[in-house]
């Protein structure tokens, strides 16, 4: 597989035409940012980890029925996917009270709710990914009737199999961003990344952050936190 000419560079992640004009090739970097892109870092070999969290994740959502853009970890940092034309809506999925949330609303972290929550932001960095509702969404045109109910199926169904695999390796998913694409048919599949960029992860027991909160609000350990949870995954992530 060739990778020919960069048709995006985001925060995180690079992304490479390939001569498969259905195929893309993505690049993992090390660059953090936060705050819209407000607070900027490295995080030494997260690129690695984030990419190969994210395939093992991804191949574990296929087999439970959840269609993804994966095809095939290509190296340490790369990975081959199918093209997609990403939804702009950032979905986001929460077990717990935490982030945003708590700030909003004004409620302490870490409380386990009855059922979990969604909500969209409008992905758009200009106008710093606001809060909308599936009818603003509609009234954007940012996604017809069908995607949305088809991306809040397939959201749930994601907390379920990660939630269930996290609390194997002894973590709490307390919440978590995903995006979706359509294929060329139109298909929707689920996108980008699921990485300690985009999950909040906290060990069961100490409640200890494994995720990019420890960048967000320099707690500092944020490689070994990455390496930990890394270490985590490929303990269980054996079948
Ligand atoms: P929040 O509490 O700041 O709204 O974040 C909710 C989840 O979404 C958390 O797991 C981190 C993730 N997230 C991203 O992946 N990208 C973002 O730009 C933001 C703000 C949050
Ligand atoms: N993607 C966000 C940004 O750079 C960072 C975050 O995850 O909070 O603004």
């Amino acid at each position: 597989m060739q990778k020919l000419e960069q048709v995006y560079e985001g925060k995180a992640k690079k992304v490479f035409k390939t001569d498969d004009p259905e195929l893309y090739i993505v690049d993992y970097k090390d660059d953090a940012t936060a705050f819209n892109g407000l607070k900027k870092g490295t995080i030494a070999g997260k690129g690695v980890i984030n990419n190969q969290m994210t395939n093992a994740l991804m191949r574990r959502l296929e087999k439970a029925g959840i269609p993804t853009h994966f095809v095939k970890e290509l190296s340490e940092r790369e990975t081959l996917v199918k093209k997609v034309s990403i939804v702009p809506l950032e979905v986001i999925i929460r077990n717990l009270s935490a982030g945003s949330f708590a700030k909003r609303y004004g409620v302490e972290e870490g409380i386990v709710f009855d059922a979990p929550t969604i909500e969209f932001s409008y992905k758009n960095d200009e106008l710093g990914d606001p809060l909308l509702n599936s009818y603003h969404a509609l009234a954007l045109k940012l996604a017809t009737a069908e995607e949305i109910d088809t991306i809040k199926k397939y959201a749930f169904a994601v907390n379920d199999v990660l939630k269930a695999f996290w609390s194997e390796c002894g973590v709490i998913l307390v919440d978590f961003k995903l995006e979706f694409g359509r294929l060329s048919d139109g298909t929707i599949v689920l996108a980008d990344e699921i990485s300690p960029d985009t999950c909040r992860l906290w060990d069961e027991k100490t409640h200890e952050k494994l995720d990019k909160d420890r960048f967000r609000r320099d707690l500092g350990g944020v490689e070994d936190a990455y390496a930990e949870i890394m270490k985590r995954l490929l303990a269980h992530d054996a079948d």
